[in-house]
């Protein structure tokens, strides 16, 4: 798509920190670029879309935000290329999901064409925060938050859609152990596990703390119903390697679509890796762990990428994972990251030019 800026004002600012911030050694989501994208929801429909200096926005404490956590929000990444071209992978995913996340909070859909102008615009202006390089990127955050100024418990009436930018490179910088979880949950059915709202993460803090008091970076939650089935991580899909076999829960009210966990899935069936997406039991991974067959564990997602995971615990137990080789993870990351910068054939047109 080309952009349109006719349907976006745009304020540059007039200094940019980019001269004084150091872009080695990034820790995940601290440092924003200079612009940032902001569009109003007011009377029944998205005003004109404003690219502004990064900074402050102004709400109510009776914003309904703040009282019904009425927000959604995306992860996506920019890439840059040696030719300095600047692409994005699979937005129209993204896209698609903020609206999927919205209609579950009853948030109005956003449009697509503000979506796609206002992000092309933002990235060309901050162009220059993209590093080059395996594993520098620019994480885009997409959010749409309820600003209307009442605390009455019903879908507010005004919505701020957002974009900031945030250079990136590891998500994780040591290893990642993860603990099953034995009884709290993420999401249960009906509920809102499948959609980017915000108070899913929120409501992972507590029961996430708990576990690295345990020596775990992340929990895997597990069915709410009987606590026998893995579902997914804090911050991402997960995948198992039992054998050859890779394992991964389906997607479901309870489970997040993620990106990358559909790519790797297309790129393991390309390159002939069994591959199941079916009911992942916690008794099977334990037993196979004991065994020696489960070969690895990884997470799946925008921020985290492909990520090995090097242990499990569960009730009291821990196990530790092979240290092998040549991985699944590494496989499928180094597969999925030269698409994404622009070092091989792009088979499913997942790459987008900005
Ligand atoms: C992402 O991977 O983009 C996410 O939204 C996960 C988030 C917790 C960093």
């Amino acid at each position: 798509m080309k952009t349109d800026t006719s349907s976006l004002e745009i304020i540059k600012s007039t200094t940019s920190k980019l001269d004084q911030t150091k872009l080695d050694k990034l820790v995940f989501g601290e440092i924003f670029t200079d612009h940032m994208l902001e569009c109003d929801y007011e009377n029944g429909k998205w005003k004109t879309p404003k690219i502004k200096p990064y900074g402050p926005i102004e709400l109510m404490p009776s914003a309904k935000v703040f009282h019904y956590g009425q927000a959604v929000f995306e992860g996506m990444k920019a890439f840059k290329d040696e030719d300095d071209k600047i692409w994005l992978f699979r937005p129209e995913e993204n896209f698609k999901r903020i609206n999927v996340s919205g209609a579950r909070l009853a948030i109005p859909e956003f449009p697509k064409d503000y979506f796609f102008n206002g992000l092309e615009e933002l990235l060309k202006i901050d162009k220059e925060w993209i590093q080059k390089g395996f594993g520098n990127s620019l994480y885009i955050r997409p959010f749409v938050i309820a600003t209307e100024e009442c605390v009455s418990a019903a879908p507010s009436t005004k919505y701020k859609f957002m974009i900031i930018c945030s250079p990136a490179q590891a998500y994780y910088s040591g290893e990642v152990r993860v603990k099953f979880s034995e009884t709290f949950s993420r999401a249960a059915d009906g509920g809102v596990g499948y959609a980017k709202a915000a108070g899913n993460y929120a409501a992972q803090f507590h029961p996430t703390n708990l576990a690295k008091e345990e020596g775990f970076q992340q929990i895997v939650w597990t069915d709410a119903n009987t606590h026998e089935y893995l579902e997914e991580a804090g911050t991402m899909n997960i995948f198992f390697r039992v054998g050859d076999k890779l394992l991964t829960a389906p997607t479901s009210d309870r489970i997040l679509d993620g990106v990358t966990r559909k790519s790797i899935i297309t790129l393991a069936e390309e390159f002939n890796i069994p591959v199941e997406v079916r009911k992942v039991s916690v008794k099977e991974i334990v037993e196979a762990a004991r065994k020696g067959e489960l070969k690895e564990m990884f997470g799946a997602g925008t921020a985290a990428v492909i990520n090995p995971i090097v242990g499990f615990g569960h009730k009291g137990e821990k196990f530790e994972l092979p240290k092998l080789e040549d991985t699944y993870a590494s496989f499928f990351k180094d597969k999925l990251m030269k698409i994404q910068y622009n070092q091989a054939e792009d088979r499913y047109g997942w790459r987008y030019e900005v």
